[in-house]
C-alpha cells in the first residue's frame, strides 16, 4: 500500500490531483474565511478587498490610493475594509481620539495603538522619531519639543524672513528678465529644503542663490519609492527574492547616501560652537536634560525625518494652495483685497502680523483639507483584547487609520467637499454641519505633528509676500494638476507652471 510499483503510472497523477484539489479547497477555503468568518467580516467593502491585498497593492503602486480610497468610502460609509486585514476610517470626529488620542478620560486604561510596521521602516543604525518605540519616542520628544516652542520660533523669525525675501528677490529678479511661466513647486521646495537645511545643518542647500535643486534632495525624492516596496515585501515576503529585480538599486543606494550626507551635516554642525537661534542650538542645549539622552546616531536619523519632514510638507501645500487659488479666481481676488490692504509696506509682512490675518489663515486651513501634505497613512496597529474604534469593534492586531485625504472629502463631514471655500472656517453658516474635528492633516495625540507651528510661520509668512508681491496666472499646461499629483508616501507633484508678474507701487 502506497508504494508506487514500476509501470504503475496512475499513482503520480493521483498525487498531483490531491496536491491540486488540497490548494483549491485552501484556496476557496481561505477566500470563505476572509469573506465570512475573518474577525472583520463586518466591516463593509469590496469582497475582492476583504480576500486579496492585490487591488491595494495595484493602486500603490500606481500613486491612486487616496482618490480609490476616497471612492470606497463614498460607495461603503465612513469605515472600509481596504484588504484582509486594514481598515479606512473617515469617521474622524470620533476615531482620531479612539485611535491616536492620549489614552486618557473614557481611554484611560487601553493600550496605546502603535505605529504599523508595514509602513513605518527603521533607518539605518538607530530608530528616528516617527517610526520609534513609545519609550524612545518620549525621550525623543522631551529633548527636541523646546526647539518648537513659541520662544523658539520668534527667536527663528529673522532666519525665516530671510529666506522669505530671498525667494521673493530671486523671482522678482527672473521674472524681469524671464517672462515663461516658473514651476512655483520647485521654487517652494528650494525654499523649505534652504530653511530647513540652515535650522539644523547651519547651512542651506544654497538652491535659492543658485536656483537649482540638490542632488540630495533629488536623492531623497527618489527613496520615497522604497517605503512603497517595503510594505509589499513585508505582507508578501517571498517578494524578498525579487528585490534586486522590483527594487532599482539606485533607489537603495540614493537613501544610504542620503542618510550620510544627513549625518556628516548634522555632526559637522554639532561640533561648531555657536548660539545661532535655530532648531541644532536648542537641541544641543536640552540633550542630556533630566536623563533623556539622544545619542549621535538618533540626532542623525532625527535630523533626517525633520529635514523632509519641515521641507516637502510645507513646500506641498504651498504648491496645493497656489494651484487651488489660481483655480478659484474670487478666492484669490479676495485674499489680495485682504493682503495688499492689510500692510502699508513689505516689510511690514511679520510674523506677529501674519498670525492676525483671518482669511489669509482659513485659505491655508482649506488648502491642508483640501490637499493634506500627508494624504494617507499614519496606520496603527490595534493592541492586545482589541478596540472600539468610532463605535465599530476592531480584533486586535489590525492595521488601521483615518485615512486624511478620504476624509477632507467626505460628504459625511463637508459640505459641497470638491470646492475650496476659505469661508468655511471663518464661521460661514452654510457651513455650520462641517464636522470640523474630523481632519487633523497634523495628525493626533502623543505622536503629532513637533512642527506645525514653525509650518504655520513659514506657510504663512511665504504666502502673505507672494501675494503682496506678485499677480499670478495659471498656464494652461498645469490646468489639471492636482489630478497629475500621485501618492508616492508624500505628494509626487508635476511642474506647476505659473506666470508672474511683479506688482509696481508708486
Ligand atoms: C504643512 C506642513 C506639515 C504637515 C502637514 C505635517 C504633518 C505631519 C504628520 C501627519 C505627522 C505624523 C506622521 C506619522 O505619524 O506618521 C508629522 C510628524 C512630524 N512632523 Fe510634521 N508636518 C508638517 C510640517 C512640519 C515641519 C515644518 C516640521 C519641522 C521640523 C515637522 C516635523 C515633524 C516631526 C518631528 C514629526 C514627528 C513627531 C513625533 O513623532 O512626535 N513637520 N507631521
Amino acid at each position: 500500500m502506497g508504494v508506487l510499483e514500476p509501470g504503475d503510472v496512475t499513482k503520480p497523477w493521483t498525487l498531483v490531483a490531491s496536491v491540486v484539489a488540497v490548494s483549491v479547497a485552501y484556496f476557496v477555503g481561505s477566500i470563505v474565511y476572509r469573506l465570512y468568518f475573518h474577525p472583520l467580516h463586518h466591516i463593509p467593502g469590496p469582497w475582492i478587498n476583504a480576500v486579496s491585498r492585490v487591488p491595494y497593492i495595484r493602486h500603490l503602486l500606481a500613486g491612486t490610493t487616496v482618490v480609490n480610497v476616497s471612492e470606497l468610502h463614498a460607495k461603503y460609509g465612513e469605515v472600509v475594509r481596504i484588504s484582509p486585514n486594514e481598515i479606512s476610517f473617515t469617521s474622524g470626529d470620533t476615531a482620531w481620539q479612539d485611535i491616536y488620542g492620549f489614552r486618557t478620560g473614557k481611554h484611560k486604561g487601553h493600550l496605546s495603538m502603535l505605529k504599523d510596521p508595514a509602513w513605518y521602516a527603521q533607518p539605518p543604525g538607530s530608530a528616528h522619531i516617527i517610526c520609534s518605540s513609545n519609550e524612545d519616542h518620549s525621550r525623543f520628544r522631551k529633548v527636541l519639543s523646546h526647539s518648537f516652542s513659541d520662544k523658539a520660533l520668534a527667536n527663528q523669525e529673522t532666519l525665516l524672513q530671510g529666506y522669505v525675501d530671498l525667494l521673493i528677490n530671486q523671482l522678482k529678479d527672473v521674472t524681469s528678465k524671464d517672462k515663461s511661466p516658473q514651476d512655483l513647486t520647485q521654487w517652494y521646495n528650494w525654499t523649505t529644503f534652504d530653511v530647513m537645511a540652515d535650522l539644523l545643518f547651519g547651512e542651506p542647500f544654497g538652491s535659492l542663490q543658485e536656483l537649482a535643486t540638490s542632488k540630495y534632495i533629488h536623492m531623497l525624492f527618489d527613496s520615497f519609492t522604497a517605503f512603497k516596496y517595503w510594505y509589499i515585501m513585508y505582507y508578501w515576503p517571498w517578494t524578498k527574492r525579487l528585490r534586486n529585480w522590483i527594487l532599482d538599486q539606485r533607489v537603495i543606494q540614493n537613501r544610504l547616501t542620503y542618510y550620510k550626507f544627513v549625518a556628516s551635516q548634522t555632526q559637522k554642525r554639532a561640533q561648531r560652537e555657536t548660539q545661532r537661534p535655530d532648531l541644532m542650538t536648542t537641541i544641543l542645549q536640552h540633550n542630556g536634560e533630566k536623563g533623556a539622552v539622544i545619542s549621535a546616531t538618533e540626532m542623525n536619523n532625527n535630523n533626517s525625518v525633520m529635514l523632509t519632514a519641515g521641507s516637502e510638507t510645507t513646500a506641498t501645500l504651498l504648491s496645493g494652495v497656489t494651484y487651488l487659488l489660481l483655480k478659484n479666481p474670487e478666492v484669490l481676488a479676495k485674499l489680495m483685497k485682504d493682503v495688499r490692504g492689510r500692510w502699508k509696506k513689505y516689510d511690514d509682512i511679520t510674523l506677529e502680523s501674519v498670525n492676525n490675518t483671518p482669511y489669509l489663515i482659513a485659505v491655508l486651513q482649506e488648502g491642508l483639507r483640501y490637499f493634506p501634505p500627508v494624504p494617507a497613512g499614519f496606520e496603527r496597529r490595534v493592541g492586545k483584547g482589541g478596540e472600539v474604534v468610532s463605535g465599530y469593534f476592531i480584533p486586535e492586531n489590525t492595521a488601521l487609520s483615518v485615512s486624511s485625504y478620504p476624509t477632507g472629502h467626505s460628504e459625511r463631514n463637508f459640505k459641497d467637499p470638491e470646492a475650496f471655500v476659505p469661508e468655511r472656517w471663518m464661521g460661514d453658516p452654510r457651513y455650520a454641519d462641517d464636522k470640523k474635528s474630523s481632519i487633523n492633516p497634523f495628525s493626533f495625540g502623543p505622536r503629532n505633528c513637533l512642527g506645525k507651528n514653525l509650518a504655520y510661520a513659514e506657510m504663512r509668512l511665504i504666502l502673505a509676500k507672494m501675494i503682496w508681491s506678485f499677480d499670478l496666472e495659471l498656464d494652461p499646461k498645469s490646468d489639471d494638476w492636482m489630478k497629475r499629483c500621485k501618492v508616492n508616501t508624500l505628494w509626487e507633484k508635476p511642474e506647476l507652471a505659473v506666470r508672474v508678474k511683479e506688482v509696481v507701487r508708486e
